[in-house]
């Protein structure tokens, strides 16, 4: 005991003597990464031979447990880092196992929030990867092919989630049957606003816009029920549009609905959603920024009622990086670099004016949220503090967590103890955004400098051009890939002729510049190329300070403290639906189950999306405000030199 505490204390000493910055050579950097791949492998190993068909390795028990939906869920979220790492032979070797095996018609009630970004955003990621992995994909990839239908599949499962008043998602579904009878219908925000990354790829890849359609109408929803200070509360009645938990902050249950709003604005070229980040930020600025930490306040009172820094929030320097917001980002950055220099972990809940971790949640469970906002930031600045902090997490990781068969939760930021679990997402984010920030030359780092060219049954397309948008599993996504497919923006998802006419606002290389400067690649240095593109667009947009439209919500009767999103439905007992109903047939109706009345129809209706989104269509209670939608402005980023890079919609196709 004496001695692992002197260990621990001395190992605290040492990585407070972060202060005075050190420089990284490329073989340091070299040397890292090959320490984060063999972490890597070290886990991964250990769940094929312990915990494999599991969802999740035990790490301190050695052996395997269904956590989230007996689906193998750490085999398919780790899928795409052994591309990254470039292991493409075990990467085929995987998607030749998922691809003959999976099922997903299974009865299991799943998360929809986690099934769409771990499930659908790794099957979608890897369906991405394949081609660049050696696998033999099928004519018509990218928009065919059996993980993409895998994904699909998966989605169609979900969809019937958002058959609501409002069009907000229930958080639960069946994968065989729908939503389950007696379903709560209160769903956190994150699980309402984190669909259009994965949904709008869907959308673009498959040519079936309902997907994308239907998660702009929950976000439109969800931005109606903003309050008149434009904050946004914890947990909301998704049949009556009224908040359950008041509480506003970035960190648990509504974090990645902010972050969808700006990558689902670059991935998907849709201005408006970046729109509703700035109006959401400017509010965040005013009533929860105290120091460069973000407090927990009340949605409609706007004082604190939590000053508390949540280890999930340390995602949103990263966010801001990706807007061009460095600054702002760094400064806030420092922050939770402390907390974790402080404990050498962060834990769930820090109490900012106290400086301690908790109460009652001083654990980490091996999260990914600052080693990411660490690689991107490191991406947009180069600053070799962020190595240094990057390094601070591996040291951590490898002196405190790692067992003899993988790597453990820390029950305790305080004493280290550990826990017997490893969630999957350290496979498919933590080691994977650690890699990524010692591997410099890593493809996903690419700036527009090169693609590759492959046919379709459209014409020739350009993929792999860099500006990879990773969903909030850390899953990438290849933004050029998605215009490869079909014409569904020209078509249904926006004005493309204003968006033609406002080409001259983004100042990236169109396609056929860049086949010039390719053939004039001996004589042209290709880094020049992407600097001249880069110090164009200097001037900063600020954004209008509109007024915001006061849209009030209504009053909550119960109010619920913030607490984990995770098992809400169990707050709420009903009975159990005994005979199978088919699997295709709407059970919403049957499950608008009030806190006061039940309303249960004798019949049952057939579930048709498409109905659905007709019928959000012709309520069309939620209208999108279309002036945003042809502010091009808001898509440019000073910071993120690839996101420039990104080509108009059009241009990939040699027609
Ligand atoms: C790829 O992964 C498999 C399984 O972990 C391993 O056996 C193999 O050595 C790896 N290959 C490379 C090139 O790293
Ligand atoms: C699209 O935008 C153009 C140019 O602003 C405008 O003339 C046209 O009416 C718009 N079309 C639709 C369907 O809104
Ligand atoms: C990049 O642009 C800057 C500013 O215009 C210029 O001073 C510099 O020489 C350029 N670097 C290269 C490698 O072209
Ligand atoms: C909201 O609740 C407050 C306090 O419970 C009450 O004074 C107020 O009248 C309510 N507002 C509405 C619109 O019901
Ligand atoms: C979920 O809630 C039930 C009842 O409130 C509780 O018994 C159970 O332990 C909870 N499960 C988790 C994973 O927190
Ligand atoms: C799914 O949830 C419903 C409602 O809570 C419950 O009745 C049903 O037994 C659950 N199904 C499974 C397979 O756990
Ligand atoms: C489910 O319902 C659909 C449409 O009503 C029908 O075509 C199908 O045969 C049914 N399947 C089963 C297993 O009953
Ligand atoms: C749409 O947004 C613009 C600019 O933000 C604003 O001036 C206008 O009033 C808004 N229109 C509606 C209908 O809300």
């Amino acid at each position: 005991m004496w001695n692992k505490t002197l260990t621990l204390s001395l190992f605290l000493f040492f990585i407070s003597l972060v202060d005075s910055i050190r420089s990284y050579t490329k073989s340091d950097l070299n040397r890292l990464r090959d320490e984060v791949k063999e972490m890597f492998y070290h886990a991964y190993n250990s769940y094929l031979k312990f915990a494999y068909p599991y969802d999740e390795l035990r790490p301190l028990s050695c052996d395997g447990i269904d956590t989230y939906g007996s689906y193998s869920l750490t085999l398919i979220d780790a899928l795409d880092t052994l591309a990254i790492m470039g292991n493409y032979t075990e990467f085929q070797r995987v998607v030749e196992l998922i691809t003959s095996k999976s099922k997903f018609d299974a009865n299991i009630n799943v998360s929809v929030f986690e099934t769409n970004i771990r499930i659908i955003g790794g099957l979608l990621s890897a369906h991405l990867l394949s081609y660049r992995a050696g696998v033999n994909v099928i004519p018509g990839w990218p928009c065919k092919g059996p993980l993409l239908e895998l994904a699909e599949d998966v989605a169609k499962r979900l969809i019937v989630a958002f058959d609501t008043k409002t069009g907000m998602p229930y958080g639960t579904v069946n994968l065989k049957y729908g939503v389950p009878k007696g379903e709560t219908t209160i769903t956190c925000t994150a699980g309402i606003g984190t669909f259009i990354v994965e949904f709008g790829t869907l959308s673009r890849l498959t040519g079936n816009p309902i997907y994308e359609e239907v998660a702009m109408n929950a976000l439109n929803a969800l931005y109606n029920h903003k309050s008149k200070l434009g904050l946004f509360g914890n947990h909301i009645d998704v049949q009556t549009g009224r908040w359950t938990a008041q509480d506003a902050g970035i960190g648990s249950g509504v974090d990645s609905y902010f972050e969808y709003l700006v990558k689902g604005s670059i991935l998907l070229q849709r201005p408006e959603l970046m729109k509703m980040f700035r109006e959401a930020r400017k509010s965040f600025d005013k009533h929860m920024k105290k120091d460069d930490w973000y407090m927990w306040v009340s949605m409609t009172k706007g004082q604190v009622t939590l000053p508390i820094f949540q280890s999930l929030e340390a995602f949103w320097p990263g966010v801001l990086s990706l807007i061009g917001d460095t600054n702002s980002a760094m400064k806030t950055l420092h922050n939770y670099h402390k907390v974790w220099q402080q404990y050498g972990f962060t834990p769930e809940f820090y109490h900012i004016p106290q400086t301690e971790a908790g109460p009652n949640k001083e654990s980490w469970p091996l999260r990914p949220e600052l080693i990411e906002s660490i690689m991107l930031l490191y991406r947009s600045t180069g600053d070799p503090f962020l190595l240094q902090a990057g390094e601070d997490i591996l040291r951590s990781i490898q002196h405190s967590s790692r067992t003899p068969c993988g790597y453990a939760t820390i029950k305790d930021v305080r004493d280290h103890r550990k826990e017997d679990r490893m969630e999957s997402f350290f496979l498919s984010e933590t080691t994977k955004y650690l890699y990524l920030l010692f591997d410099t030359d890593n493809f996903i780092h690419n700036q527009g400098q090169h693609g590759s060219v492959i046919d379709t049954p459209h014409g020739e397309c350009i993929i792999e051009t860099g500006g990879y948008i990773f969903n909030t599993e850390a899953h990438p996504v290849d933004p050029s890939a998605l215009h490869c497919c079909y014409d569904l923006p020209k078509q249904n998802i926006f004005n493309f002729s204003d968006f033609v006419a406002n080409r001259n606002l983004f100042k990236g290389e169109t396609i056929s510049e860049r086949k010039n400067s390719l053939k004039e690649k001996h004589e042209e240095n290709l880094k020049t190329v992407s600097n001249v593109s880069n110090i164009e667009n200097r001037e900063s947009e600020e954004i209008e300070e509109d007024l915001l439209n006061e849209i009030t919500t209504e009053n909550s009767s119960s109010y619920i403290k913030l607490e984990d999103n995770d098992n809400i439905s169990s707050k709420i007992n009903a009975e159990i639906e005994t005979e199978e109903t088919n699997a295709s047939q709407n059970p919403v109706d049957l499950n608008v189950l009030n806190f006061v009345e039940k309303i249960i129809p004798k019949e049952k209706k057939v579930f048709d999306p498409v109905k659905m989104l007709n019928r959000f269509k012709f309520e069309n209670k939620y209208p999108s405000n279309t002036s945003w939608e042809n502010n091009y402005k808001l898509l440019s980023c000073k910071a993120q030199h690839f996101l420039q890079k990104l080509s108009i919609f059009g241009e990939f196709f040699n027609r």
